[in-house]
């Protein structure tokens, strides 16, 4: 089957403020990438894609491609130079971005943590220290009182278990430390920072439409040898520690152990959507990530897995019902040779779960632009668009172009099909 409805799902594209804005130093990424070793090709986010100059620019182009809704975030260092310190110039800028978006007809959806800290919060330890919690909720009240009605949709935090793991268990995130307890320290406070700031942003908007959520990285942990117990114990226990028990407090306030409900936290329902940031699967014989033998990957090694982004959902849904967003889902593909099969693919599934009544209600392609890809720099590419990052040239790939027809006719026809895959 190639042919696949998409009635109900708005249909978009995510970007991250680092990864994309470029000309911005005071960032803990910004502050990363001058350690030569921490970012693969040596690149610095402080080029990027040159978005902070060429928003109109992308906005029109989104806009010449039927983009219904856009999911980016704000540089939390431009909006907050200094502590408690707001600049009403950033603030305006983002303003009119907005504002062009909403004239375009495509829907903004806000992230306002995506990895990204002003070096000043980095400085005195981020998500360690014993007041980030309220540090960051006096941005949020600010960037809500500020943007908050031009947009009434919110992502709080942007994968809270990658930024806890990469950062401060595998190290190859900033701050580069490897402990767990530090772990597990970060992922209740960023739990924690969740729950307030989901409060606070319905307090804030009491009375208009407002949903908010925040974006988890789930993945397919799959024992590699099913009738091994000991593959299947790691399977299970990476699950549970990587992203169900975070998923879960920051969707219901319930902590279990190895997390720690964080004082004055009452369980409840803490999120209006689950979104969902899907890649890739694990395939599990030890501690740590692997791929399925034999399977096909893409130019980062991951396993090319569409199956799977239905199985996450599921696996979510039976535990926080609510309407699903896919508030990522793309791949590494640098020479445009399986995006558009890519894309099919995962939107098909998104489709046939539909009518099996899992509640898809969006789906974001990651990325917009080929952007600046954290520790991996500018090598790995996963834009629709094609960025000459000498010339900041963007260039719309065949994916884009497929991604444009199905979103003009609302899913992939057979003509679509045949003009745009192959056999
Ligand atoms: C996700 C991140 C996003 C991007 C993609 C490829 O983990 O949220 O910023 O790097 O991976």
């Amino acid at each position: 089957m190639t042919e696949c409805r998409l009635d109900g799902v708005l249909l978009g594209v995510a970007t991250a403020a680092t990864q994309i804005e470029g000309g911005c130093d005071t960032t803990n990424w910004a502050d990363w990438a001058k350690t030569p070793g921490h970012i693969a090709d040596g690149t610095t986010p402080v080029r990027a894609t040159g978005h902070w100059e060429r928003w109109r620019e992308d906005t029109e182009l989104m806009a010449s491609l039927g983009i219904q809704t856009y999911r980016f975030g704000v540089e939390w260092a431009r909006l907050e130079p200094q502590p408690g310190v707001f600049s009403d110039e950033a603030f305006a800028h983002y303003r009119d971005e907005i504002t062009l978006l909403r004239d375009k007809g495509i829907r903004p959806l806000l992230t306002l943590h995506h990895f990204n800290n002003p070096r000043w919060f980095e400085s005195m330890g981020a998500f360690e220290h014993p007041d980030c919690v309220p540090i960051f909720l006096r941005f949020v009240e600010r960037v809500v009182t500020e943007l908050g009605d031009l947009v009434e949709d919110w992502c709080t935090i942007n994968e809270p278990n990658v930024y806890a793991t990469f950062g401060y268990l595998y190290g190859v995130f900033p701050p580069g430390a490897k402990s767990l307890p530090r772990t597990l320290r970060v992922m209740t406070n960023l739990a924690h920072a969740h729950i307030t700031a989901y409060e606070l942003i319905h307090a804030l908007r009491a009375g208009k439409p407002t949903r908010v959520t925040f974006a988890v990285h789930l993945r397919v942990f799959d024992p590699a040898n099913p009738a091994n117990p000991v593959h299947r114990a790691l399977a299970r226990a990476q699950e549970f520690l990587f992203q169900e028990a975070v998923t879960e407090a920051m969707c219901t306030g319930r902590f279990r152990m190895p997390l720690r409900r964080p004082a004055g936290i009452r369980e409840g329902r803490y999120y209006d959507a689950l979104g969902i940031n899907y890649y890739s699967r694990s395939w599990v014989s030890k501690i740590g990530d692997a791929a399925r033998p034999g399977a096909e990957l893409n130019d980062l090694g991951w396993e090319i897995y569409p199956e799977g982004l239905e199985r996450v959902a599921r696996w979510a849904h039976d535990r926080w019902p609510a309407p699903i967003w896919v508030t990522e889902n793309g791949t590494a593909d640098n020479t445009e040779r399986f995006r558009t099969q890519f894309l099919h693919d995962h939107l098909e599934i998104v489709s046939a779960a539909r009518a099996t009544g899992l509640p898809f209600e969006r789906f974001y392609h990651w990325c917009f632009v080929d952007n600046w890809e954290w520790a991996e720099g500018e090598v790995p590419r996963f834009g629709i668009v094609a960025l000459d990052y000498a010339t900041q040239e963007r260039t719309v790939k065949p994916s884009g172009r497929f991604y444009a027809d199905v979103i003009a006719a609302g899913g992939v026809t057979a003509e679509i099909a045949a003009r745009h895959l192959s056999s």
